[in-house]
């Protein structure tokens, strides 16, 4: 049986933050949610979340799984009281507890799984953790006596020699969960902070084993700011490495950031400053950027998208959009299209062929295939209550400054004269044009004041 403990009830006090420090994000997805993610692969058979600053918050941010229980501390007495609190609310202590620590957010499940072998193989008390760091600072330094930890000693309360020991506990342990429940409520909290401390165990169980991995970036355990952009920069080089392995160009990885879940072909070009979020996937031979957004959308073959921000669409192949454009939610932009600068789409789908080149609103729209929207257009989609469709058919020109007053439907080759403001449907093949005709008067002063 394999229980799991996720220690997540602290504030977080030097993140300096309202938010609780687990509900803090790296490359979109919280710590707590990160750590959770990473023992799934052990199918423990289940889940305590030890919550107790903003409880609720914390608990809100995680999906229903019959599989998580959420165990309440308070007040927060250090992180041995919180694993007290556990099993004085959990009766059954059978197997092994795999206690993780929710602001280290990195580690893999793979070393993960070496723990629970190392704890197996060696019928261990507790097996955790550890590593050589160059900077311990901040962490607890693990002390051995021949193949044993004898004790852990916090930062805060190592004498000058204990700090020099670069070998610091992790904050990932693995305990015999009936051994460690009787020797829990022995813990005393007479140290620096006047906490109790679970790292105190060690001493008192017997069989105390380390497990000495790499320092890789998987141990980072987050405590302010700092270490939070030291983490999300560990997981976007390991996304931005393994795109480039598979044949995309960054021109400068360091200014854009990509999502885990984000799918991009070969031979496409990253450009600076470029992002691309959530679920978004990007077919081969685009240039994307630089400046450029993408978020929970599909880009298809060939197209470029410089400086533009583009939100829940499709893009379909050899699309140029850009610079300056955006495309809001639920835009389809069909094949050869061209979106071009100061141009904002919303809720419109676009035919093949279409065009619409310069400072353009076009909301709540179908535009027909080789259509060419003049420089200036805009559909006057809201009528103070309600939003209106503005149809256009194909091959049509549409003049330049022409204002759609939506409910409005036009039919094939259509043309509109600029300059006109259109309230009426109008056939296919037809001109529509609404404006004063423009009066010469010849010989005209302006009046002398
Ligand atoms: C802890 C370890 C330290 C280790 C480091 C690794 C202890 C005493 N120290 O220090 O040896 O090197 O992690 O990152 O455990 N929490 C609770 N209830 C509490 C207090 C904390 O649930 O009463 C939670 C926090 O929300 C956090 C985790 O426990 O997720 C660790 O607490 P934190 O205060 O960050 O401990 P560190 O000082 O980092
Ligand atoms: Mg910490």
């Amino acid at each position: 049986m394999l229980s799991v403990a996720i220690l997540a009830a602290g504030k977080g006090t030097r993140m300096e933050s309202s938010l609780p420090k687990v509900l803090h994000k790296i490359s979109g997805k919280s710590l707590l949610q990160r750590v959770i993610d990473s023992c799934v692969e052990l199918k423990p058979d289940q889940i305590f979340i030890i919550t107790g600053h903003k409880s609720n918050e914390v608990q809100k941010s995680i999906p229903n799984d019959k599989k998580i229980h959420f165990v309440i501390q308070e007040p927060q007495s250090g992180t041995g009281h919180a694993i007290q609190v556990l099993c004085r609310e959990v009766k059954n202590h059978e197997g092994k507890l795999l206690v993780l620590n929710g602001d280290v957010p990195l580690i893999r499940p793979n070393t993960l799984k070496r723990l629970l072998y190392l704890h197996d193989s060696k019928n261990a008390d507790v097996s955790l953790i550890t590593t050589k760091k160059t900077n311990p600072h901040g962490y607890g330094r693990v002390f051995f006596k021949g193949d044993f930890i004898e004790r852990i000693v916090e930062d805060k309360d190592c004498n000058s020699l204990e700090r020099e020991n670069p070998l610091i506990n992790a904050g990932v342990y693995c305990f015999n969960w009936s051994n460690l429940s009787a020797i829990i409520n022995t813990l005393q909290s007479n140290n620096k902070q006047k906490e109790i401390y679970l790292t105190d165990t060690v001493s008192l169980l017997k069989n105390s084993l380390g497990l000495e991995v790499e320092d890789n970036g998987e141990l980072q355990g987050i405590n302010n700011r700092i270490q939070l952009s030291e983490c999300e920069e560990s997981i976007q080089n390991l996304i931005k490495e393994k795109h480039m392995l598979n044949g995309v160009t960054f021109i400068n990885k360091a200014s854009c950031s990509i999502s885990e879940e984000a799918e991009i072909g070969k031979d496409v070009i990253i450009e600076a400053n470029t992002h691309i979020r959530g679920n978004t996937k990007i077919k081969s031979h685009c240039i994307i950027g630089p400046n450029t957004f993408i978020e929970n959308s599909n880009v298809g073959l060939n197209c470029e998208i410089s400086n533009s921000t583009v939100y829940a669409s499709e893009i379909i192949d050899s699309i140029k959009i850009g610079p300056y454009s955006h495309i809001r939610p639920n835009s389809k932009i069909s094949s050869f299209s061209k979106i071009g600068n100061f141009v904002e789409i919303k809720n419109s789908q676009l035919e093949e062929g279409s065009k619409v080149n310069h400072l353009s609103y076009i909301g709540d729209s179908i535009i027909g295939s080789s259509t060419n929207i003049g420089a200036g257009t805009i559909t006057a989609n809201f009528d103070g209550q309600k939003k209106h469709q503005t149809k256009i058919g194909k091959n049509s020109s549409i003049g330049a400054n022409t204002v759609f007053v939506a409910p409005i439907n036009l039919g094939e080759s259509v043309t509109t004269g600029a300059g006109s403001v259109i309230t009426k449907d109008s056939k296919d093949n037809s001109l529509a044009i609404s404006r004063t005709k423009q009066v010469n008067i010849e010989n005209w002063e302006r009046k002398k004041s």
